[in-house]
């Protein structure tokens, strides 16, 4: 074989040694309650919304915002697998290891789920049509901003946007009228909650004890995450190109209108800056700062 080849093979490094001592007690216990609240998205019965009387546009609406959905839960399966692979060779012990595989096995239900509704209402894409969607998801995570953070750091960074996805979702559960996307919502917004949680421990670990130069990584890599994909139609479509917000911004307040589990673009800005309002006091005694993000704080300076 030839050198060239050799380099390309990815050197498993040493599993050993293989912890099995709980070091975390409370992560264990979110293990166990992941295991006792499993579900599965084909037992959700999709009849009321493959039956609904909606105009084809509400369903293409509709389509196309859960497609989304959908490649948004599908993004958290290559970090998820990313994170599985740190945790096992750095020797994490098996509540750490077990609750990134969950979270993998959860987003992954999530984006099944998602990928239903979508289904039933029938219009599922598996990739986005609009050119500039084509490129904001797969720059939604971007590894070499995760490999900078330390594991555990890394790991809070992103349950503090678990917690903005959730206050998304619960408005998207208080819009739902149907049964199905209600149902799936209401699963989705518990497994969330786990994830949130999971955050909130290794937070108060880990966090009053990093050095000033990473709190203050932590803080810019949150607000560029922010600005940089998740307003760009992903939580919001604010940053969206013109022509590209009002016809995104359209579809969603039609969706949103029939109850299908979506946020009016008119009411995801003011969301978020509350999510933000919440984490910047989550991350504040830790000394954690989280910069301006113009979109949404200067928002708040108008309402
Ligand atoms: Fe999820
Ligand atoms: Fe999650």
């Amino acid at each position: 074989m030839q050198a060239s080849m050799l380099e390309e093979i990815v050197q498993v490094p040493n599993p050993y040694p293989i912890r099995f001592a709980t070091e975390y007690p409370e992560v264990l216990r979110l293990c166990d309650q992941a295991r006792e609240l499993a579900w599965s998205p084909a037992d959700i019965d999709f009849t009321d919304i493959r039956e609904a009387d909606l105009p084809p546009e509400v369903r293409a609406a509709g389509g196309e915002w859960w497609s989304l959905r959908s490649w948004m839960e599908h993004g958290a399966i290559p970090y998820g697998a990313e994170r599985l692979r740190e945790a096992i060779f750095s020797h994490q012990p098996i509540e750490i290891k077990q609750h990134v595989v969950n979270f993998i096995n959860e987003e992954l239900r999530h984006h099944e789920a998602s990928v239903r509704i979508a289904q039933a209402l029938g219009d599922y894409h598996p990739e986005p049509r609009a050119d500039y969607f084509k490129q904001v998801i797969p720059r939604f995570h971007d590894e070499r901003d995760e490999k900078q953070m330390s594991f555990f750091a890394g790991l809070a960074v992103n349950t503090l946007f678990e917690q903005l996805s959730g206050e998304l979702l619960q408005a998207r559960y208080e819009n739902a009228r149907f049964k199905s996307i209600k149902t799936a919502c209401q699963l989705i917004l518990r497994d969330e909650a786990r994830h949130i949680q999971f955050g909130r421990i290794i937070m108060r670990r880990f966090f009053s004890e990093l050095p000033a130069d990473e709190k203050r990584l932590l803080g810019v890599k949150v607000a560029k995450k922010l600005r940089g994909s998740l307003l760009n139609g992903v939580y919001a479509v604010v940053n969206l190109p013109d022509d590209e917000r009002q016809r995104a911004g359209r579809n969603r307040a039609l969706a949103a209108d029939h109850g299908l589990g979506a946020t009016h673009p008119d009411d995801e800005v003011a969301i978020i800056r509350r999510g933000l309002t919440q984490i910047r006091e989550d991350v504040a005694p830790y000394g954690v700062e989280i910069p301006e993000v113009p979109e949404v704080d200067r928002a708040a300076a108008q309402v």
